[in-house]
């Protein structure tokens, strides 16, 4: 049987790796595009190291047409995945026309040559940002979208509103799904790919790493008033391999004619609320190792408490995360021991 190729735009990242990774061990052909701006080809060969495979790598920025219409003309594919986009929140609030133009810019060129090369499936990395503070929890794909609160979470917002206009346009051809991805954090279990963040790390989990590895002197906890069981705020974290198969369960649902519309959005995590606080301690009992850290105040444009229904994905997908939350951080622990 022929293989089925799917192009990923910003494989060589974090999210992306693990999704060329678990595609290929799914059976798919893949083709990574990336500029290398937020990540490398370490990467790269990490994921022809755990599979095997020997990757087509095309180093090329989305934005530009005549490069990203050299990989179509070069490949033979009839799905993309698009991750490539910048996701610094803090920094999109200081930068936004380079948020705006990298992250708009480079899905508006794809969207076009998809229509152009007549290449039929895309989906669309977006995040649960684009719930905002939601007014009801758990948060389901029906939950109101409200006003972005940067303007990263605002070119999510943009994309998934372009993916839905272009499959309902008779020019478009294409059909798309939306992944709204709540936390994403760990490893591959091989500790050859992970997340490389640059400079002080904004997220959680990374920051605890780096504190348990000396790099951070000390750990934050962001708030400890919120109206939540112990006062931290609470998320949905969702183990990267998990999230992965997400995408490859997306793609299937696309490739196999299975979708039951054009457009469909589908919540991406574990269902399950955890603190900040729990989030430690289960960082400690996992690897042994005790973290120092304290509280201080809340971090300005946080929301309290956000969590995914992830029922329709479990349903429409048949895709349910697994991963222990233990086991996820020791992916990150090993990933960071061999790192810093
Ligand atoms: C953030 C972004 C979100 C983006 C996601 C990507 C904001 C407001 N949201 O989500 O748009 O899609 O990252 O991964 O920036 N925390 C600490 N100490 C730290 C770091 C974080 O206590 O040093 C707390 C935060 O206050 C939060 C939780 O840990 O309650 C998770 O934070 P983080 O990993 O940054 O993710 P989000 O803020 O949920």
């Amino acid at each position: 049987m022929k293989k089925h190729n799917v192009l990923i735009t910003g494989g060589a990242g974090y999210i992306g790796s693990h999704t060329a990774v678990e595609l290929i061990e799914a059976g798919y052909g893949v083709i990574v595009a990336d500029n290398l701006y937020n990540s490398t080809l370490a990467a790269v060969e990490g994921v022809r190291k755990i599979t095997g495979v020997d990757v087509p790598f095309e180093q090329v920025d989305c934005c530009d047409e005549e490069a990203l219409r050299g990989v179509f003309e070069r490949y033979e594919f009839d799905s993309a995945i698009h991750f490539a986009a910048y996701k610094a929140v803090g920094e999109s609030v200081e930068r936004p026309l380079k948020y705006y133009e990298n992250n708009v810019g480079s899905f508006v060129v794809l969207m076009k040559l998809m229509g152009e090369f007549g290449r039929r499936n895309v989906l669309f990395s977006s995040s649960a940002t684009v719930y905002g503070e939601a007014r009801e929890l758990p948060v389901t794909e029906s939950t109101p979208r409200l006003p972005a609160t940067s303007p990263y979470g605002n070119t999510k917002q943009i994309c998934e509103d372009i993916l839905r206009d272009c499959v309902a346009s008779s020019e478009g051809g294409v059909c798309g799904i939306s992944l709204r991805y709540f936390n994403p954090v760990g490893a591959h279990p091989s500790a050859l790919i992970g997340e490389l963040p640059r400079g002080v790390p904004g997220n959680l989990v990374p920051f605890i790493t780096q504190t348990a590895a000396g790099v951070r002197a000390k750990l934050s906890i962001f708030g400890n008033d919120y109206p939540t069981p112990d006062g931290t705020a609470l998320r949905d974290y969702i183990d990267v391999v998990d999230l992965a198969r997400a995408h490859v369960a997306a793609v299937s649902r696309l490739v196999e004619g299975r979708a039951e519309a054009g457009y469909e959005v589908f919540n991406i995590g574990t269902g399950r609320p955890v603190s900040v606080l729990e989030l430690v301690r289960v960082f400690e009992d996992a690897t042994g190792v005790r973290l120092n850290y304290g509280f201080a105040p809340r971090r300005a444009g946080d929301v309290p408490a956000v969590w995914a229904d992830v029922r329709l994905a479990n349903e429409k997908l048949g895709w349910t995360a697994v991963s222990p939350l233990a086991d996820t951080l020791r992916n990150a622990w090993k990933w960071e021991q061999k790192n810093s």
